[in-house]
């Protein structure tokens, strides 16, 4: 059983992260995924991002928790849910673009390389990845969840010819610096 498949840490997470959003990112998705296309989120929890994207896309939620899954389904029954695991991503649709808010410094390096791969078997030809992580050098584990940090270069050497880099810039969430985000375009000659 994972963190945020007891309630009570689901909890706590929407808590700590009320008032937080990825509205400053997906005006910097804009520029790269025209309006109208079809977007993956994985990890979404309370699925704060994905009300704002799905202002502007064809959205597909997914979370590996069941909880954040239920809650969002239930205040919002039309939306297009599926669970997904980052560690193990199938699917038989196509997307335009996959995004994540702080989610995918939940895997190692390896894992994380792993599910990159996985994911561009999921993405259109030109499609477009936009990730999200917290910056720094350490690996640390916190009540049993990994927090895997990112700096520029080791997420180079990881992407490694997976894709095309369009961006990877540093911004701030809390304080100045402290995350990193990562644009990447899928090629069909790699
Ligand atoms: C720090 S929260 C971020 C939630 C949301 N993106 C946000 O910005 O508020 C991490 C999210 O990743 C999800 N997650 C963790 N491990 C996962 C996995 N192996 N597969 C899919 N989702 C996972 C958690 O359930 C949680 O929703």
């Amino acid at each position: 059983m994972g963190f945020y498949d007891i309630e009570n840490n689901v909890e706590k997470y929407i808590d700590m992260a009320r008032g937080f959003d990825g509205r400053e990112l997906i005006e910097i998705l804009k520029k790269h995924v025209p309006e109208g296309l079809s977007v993956l989120e994985l990890g979404m929890g309370p699925g704060v991002d994905l009300e704002i994207l799905s202002g502007f896309y064809d959205v597909t939620g997914s979370d590996n928790s069941k909880i954040f899954l239920d809650r969002f389904r239930n205040s919002h029954p039309d939306s297009k849910l599926i669970k997904v695991d980052i560690k193990n991503i199938k699917s038989n649709s196509k997307y335009d673009c996959i995004y994540s808010n702080k989610v995918l410094h939940h895997l190692t390096d390896d894992e994380l390389k792993e599910s990159l791969s996985q994911q561009k078997n999921i993405l259109s030809s030109n499609g477009i990845l936009f990730h999200a992580f917290w910056r720094g050098k350490d690996v640390e584990e916190m009540e049993g969840l990994l927090f895997n940090y990112h700096l520029a270069e080791d997420l180079k050497n990881i992407i490694g010819d997976m894709f095309e880099i369009l961006e990877i810039e540093s911004y701030k969430e809390m304080e100045e610096n402290d995350s990193l985000y990562v644009v990447l375009r899928n090629t069909d000659d790699r």
